[in-house]
């Protein structure tokens, strides 16, 4: 009686202790499937991601007390397996071995975990033909990593801890926490070839954003040659036409889109007949007519470019536009002018008035502040005039890091602190809409 009080004891306490070890057995599974879940949330970052897979890895040799494994990756461009996680085998991390095209074909189609424990056709083969590759690893078992019918990786383990052999139901668990790391390893590679892709499309647009610019300075520096008197006119206006938008707050994108508008504004020059442009007389009633053929000559030659900026053929259509309707080609007024026109229209007048032409000397600079105050709400818009006076005084208070308007106006003026009075008298007019109400 009392050996079988013991024998049922000892049974009661094997029953709890193998109930124990399959609780543990079972926690550790499932921190197992809950690490490889969270695979999925660092494909994005390559040293993150191949972390983690070595942790979850080793979490799956643990739940069943393997002592040797590698998880590998598949390149099928150079027929490596490169180890991304390895423990207990002689090849170290970051090791490769190569797997043949036909092998990573025959793997890929198995469909299930090839057990090296038995001799069968395929695990002799596979051994006798990696023999030099697994030299003294000891792999029990190998788990291809197939996704899309394409063998992305392999899963190498070694015999369990207790030398019991894999069952059906380990192999089942096995097959799906490994499909888990398949799944995890092409998602990440997949992002990565996008990214790359993506950089490809960036560096491409990069460089034909570059091949633009460069054509658009190309045509600048030929519209100037044709005009012997106005060198250097159109790059100049670009900038400051690029200096007034800055002002007025336009985006990086918008500004660089005014620069290109003031390069070739006057693009439509190429057209007009060359005695008319290099005419050392102010023009005559007929060469006007042929001059002021331009904007809109301007606008049928950069139609048909796809810009960057959808703007500029407009901005070189109305560069000679006046806020009072009085402007050509169409006559526009006010808000009808596109804003980057008015812009354009400030920064050619500005230019014009501060180089020598052959019938007249360049003006001194309070008399060219003069004609735009004179002319601001008739000729021009009083908000470009007024940023313009503002990014100058700025300037010239050394309130901005560079003197590019200063710059661009050359050693030809000097002083130009003593118009200071005069910007801030039409800054304060401007804002308080005195000369634009008055010119009305
Ligand atoms: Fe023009």
């Amino acid at each position: 009686m009392r050996r079988l009080v013991a024998a049922f004891e000892s049974a009661d306490k094997s029953a709890h202790s193998i109930k124990a070890l399959m609780e543990t057995n079972t926690q550790r599974l499932l921190h197992t499937f809950a690490t490889l879940a969270d695979l999925g949330q660092e494909i994005a970052n390559t040293a993150d991601f191949e972390e983690m897979l070595r942790n979850s890895f080793h979490l799956l040799l643990g739940s069943f007390a393997i002592r040797r494994g590698a998880v590998g990756e598949y390149d099928r461009d150079s027929g490596q397996l490169r180890l991304i996680a390895s423990r207990g085998l002689n090849q170290s991390q970051n090791a490769s071995l190569p797997i043949s095209t036909e092998h990573a074909r025959e793997l890929a189609s198995l469909g299930s975990a090839l057990s090296l424990e038995d001799s069968t056709k395929e695990a002799d083969r596979f051994l006798e033909d990696h023999r030099e590759a697994f030299a003294g690893a000891e792999i029990n078992l190998l788990l291809p990593l197939v996704v899309h019918e394409r063998l992305i990786g392999i899963v190498l383990l070694g015999e369990k801890a207790t030398a019991d052999k894999f069952t059906d139901e380990d192999l089942e668990v096995l097959r799906i926490l490994t499909r888990h790391i398949g799944v995890g390893i092409h998602s990440h590679r997949l992002l990565e070839e996008i990214e790359s892709k993506a950089e490809e499309n960036r560096r491409l647009y990069d460089g034909l954003r570059t091949i633009y610019k460069e054509t658009v300075h190309a045509f600048a520096a030929a519209i100037d040659i044709k005009d012997r008197y106005t060198q250097g006119h159109s790059v100049r206006v670009g900038k400051y036409s690029e200096i007034i938008a800055r002002e007025m707050g336009w985006d990086d994108d918008a500004v660089e889109g005014i620069a290109i508008a003031g390069y070739l504004h006057d693009i439509g020059k190429l057209i007009v007949d060359l005695n008319v442009i290099n005419s050392p007389d102010r023009f005559n009633a007929k060469e006007s007519k042929e001059m002021s053929r331009h904007p809109a000559a301007g606008y049928e030659i950069l139609s048909p470019i796809s810009h960057p900026y959808a703007d500029i053929p407009l901005m070189a259509r109305y560069h000679h536009e006046r806020i009072d309707g009085n402007g050509y080609p169409d006559g526009l007024k006010g808000d009808q002018i596109p804003a980057g026109a008015k812009i354009v229209t400030l920064a050619d007048s500005f230019d014009a008035m501060t180089t020598d032409r052959p019938y007249r000397k360049k003006l001194a600079l309070a008399d060219v502040l003069e004609d735009f105050r004179a002319n601001t709400g008739t000729q021009f818009a009083p908000e470009v005039v007024c940023a313009f006076c503002r990014a100058f005084l700025k300037e010239i208070e050394g309130t901005v890091k560079e003197q590019k308007l200063i710059k661009l106006l050359g050693k030809n003026y000097e002083h130009v602190e003593r118009v200071s009075p005069l910007l801030s008298q039409m800054i304060s007019d401007l804002d308080g809409g005195a000369m634009a109400a008055g010119a009305r």
